[in-house]
């Protein structure tokens, strides 16, 4: 029989390196609930045959383990309530160990506390022994730590001991949410998105130039780039690569209708992607080139079908951001991208926002800090007839209109999209989200947050508030507006109420993103 008291809590070490070893340097390690956090929560698991991993925890896991040391923390309390043996939970716990060894995921140890929580034991969670434990044997850094479960209780463990707490609404997390004393740094779907959300608190910073190069090479092998630009950040293949642009469009779960962006070093590139390019073309990319711009011309035949959803016309820009130029430069490839989102999500602004969406679906993910515009690029159609504005940007409508004279469109609400881009629902949160004005709404019971333009009358009733201006700039509120949209977004809201703007200047662009972010599902 096993030791199973208190003085000597249970803890299964899987693998070599287990151990006390005081001279290991501190490292940072992400602690891992068990049921319903890396597999389905069956209640007793008595043998290896019941384990039913969920579709992201190998994924997750591996993603983890290039970083941090893995544990797992589990209370399993079948064991003083006779439902299952001391033995089985080795045997489930050698085989778990083995299997994601297996797959490439190392697993420090398994510490699992056999005592029924009534009994006032010291290891079971939310004590934080196992985590005071692992520091001691495995010179583990708990400041620079993190837990993942599915429990409130997991998340006091994590705060008891020092660490961050991910809460994941898979297992029971969904049904005991309500327990959540505010211990959590995080709450989301479940283990791969933790996986990202660690990830994103523990990346290293901006990129260094070898970073770069190494970037610029992988797109010219059909792999994908994760970029900075002055607007939003983009996920970049070779534009003339069909297979690579595929992959562009898997990752992001995009409808094949929806073309990209080209992406140039310089406007001098352009001839190389449009196969006519008219003077109003010319004039504008030498006014706001590299900038928040993008042209539709007529293609070349050397863009494929795949980068243009079949149109004739491509859309191309040359952005304003050293590290993209660089990147551009050296790739010596167009660059088809678009937003480095999912599909249909919030863009991101910041490295951050694409680690925390897309970490492990893309080959590299490059840092060039917060973006300086916020919006994407104004598009202007000047393929044929009057030109368009087919989406509101980074660059004001009056701006375009000053050197071309006026422009059509935009396309009605409703109406068909005349850029795919257009469609009604787009830039949305996970949270509902409605566009009404703070003076004249009252908001509903519920945790409601607001985004506002400037500070609003009253706070009150409000459980969050993002003002993206003080001073009512728009320039700075669009800088700030899908940051302070992800942070509502991640308040585990009910609804969000966004404060319109008024439709001039960038207000045009802002007021686009709002509208669409609140439109039908
Ligand atoms: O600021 C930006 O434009 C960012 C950064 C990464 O450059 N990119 C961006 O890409 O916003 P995306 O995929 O989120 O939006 C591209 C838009 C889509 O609405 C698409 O329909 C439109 O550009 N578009 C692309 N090619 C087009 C074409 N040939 N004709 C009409 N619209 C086109
Ligand atoms: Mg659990």
């Amino acid at each position: 029989m096993r030791p199973s008291d208190a003085q000597n809590p249970h803890a299964r070490p899987a693998g070599r390196e287990a151990g006390p070893s005081h001279a290991i340097p501190s490292r940072p390690a992400v602690f891992l609930d068990r049921d319903g956090t890396l597999v389905d929560d069956v209640g007793f698991v008595r043998s290896p045959e019941q384990l039913v991993w969920y579709p992201g925890t190998v994924r997750a896991l591996r993603l983890l383990g290039d970083r941090f040391v893995l544990f797992i923390v589990t209370n399993q309390v079948g064991v003083a309530r006779g439902e299952l043996t001391l033995d089985d939970v080795d045997r489930v716990h050698g085989h778990l160990v083995g299997e994601l060894a297996r797959q490439g995921v190392p697993i420090r140890a398994v510490y699992a506390c056999p005592h029924d929580r009534g009994g006032g034991c010291a290891c079971a969670k939310p004590n934080p022994h196992f985590l005071e434990r692992a520091a001691e044997e495995h010179g583990i850094d708990l400041g620079a730590s993190f837990v993942v479960g599915d429990h409130a209780s997991d998340m006091e463990f994590a705060r008891r001991g020092g660490a961050r707490g991910v809460y994941v609404l898979s297992g029971h997390g969904e049904r005991h949410r309500g327990d959540l004393t505010g211990a959590e740094s995080a709450v989301v779907p479940g283990i791969l998105d933790a996986a990202r959300w660690i990830l994103a608190r523990a990346h290293p910073g901006p990129s260094a130039p070898s970073d770069v190069a190494r970037a610029a090479e992988v797109l010219r092998r059909g792999g994908l780039v994760a970029f900075p630009t002055e607007t939003v950040y983009g996920l970049g293949a070779d534009a003339l690569n069909p297979s690579a642009v595929a992959r562009v469009f898997e990752c992001k779960r995009r409808p094949r209708f929806d073309p990209l962006i080209v992406h140039l070093a310089e406007a001098g590139a352009l001839p190389s992607v449009a196969a006519a390019v008219p003077e109003a073309a010319t004039e504008l990319a030498r006014r706001f080139w590299p900038g928040p711009l993008t042209l539709v011309l007529p293609k070349r035949a050397e863009v494929p079908d795949i980068t243009t959803s079949g149109l004739p016309t491509v859309a191309a820009r040359v952005p304003d951001h050293p590290l993209a130029i660089s990147l551009l430069e050296q790739a010596g490839v167009p660059v088809a991208a678009p937003s480095a989102n999912p599909f249909g999500a919030v863009s991101p602004t910041r490295a951050e926002h694409v680690i925390e969406q897309l970490a492990g679906d893309v080959d590299v993910i490059l840092d060039g800090g917060p973006c300086r515009v916020g919006v994407e690029s104004t598009i202007v159609g000047l393929a044929g007839g009057r030109p368009t504005l087919l989406r509101a940007g980074g660059v004001p409508q009056e701006e375009v209109e000053a050197v071309i004279g006026p422009l059509e469109g935009p396309p009605r609400p409703g109406g068909r999209p005349l850029a795919p881009g257009g469609m009604a629902s787009h830039y949305a949160p996970r949270t509902p989200l409605v566009v009404r004005s703070p003076a004249s709404f009252q908001p509903p019971p519920g945790r409601v947050g607001l985004l506002a333009l400037r500070e609003p009358p009253s706070r009150s009733g409000y459980a969050a508030v993002e003002v993206l201006s003080p001073s009512g700039d728009l320039r700075e509120a669009a800088v700030c507006l899908f940051a302070a949209l992800r942070r509502l977004d991640a308040r585990g809201l009910d609804l969000i109420v966004a404060e319109p703007v008024s439709e001039s200047g960038l207000g045009r662009a802002i007021q686009d993103r709002l509208r669409r972010g609140a439109g039908p599902r």
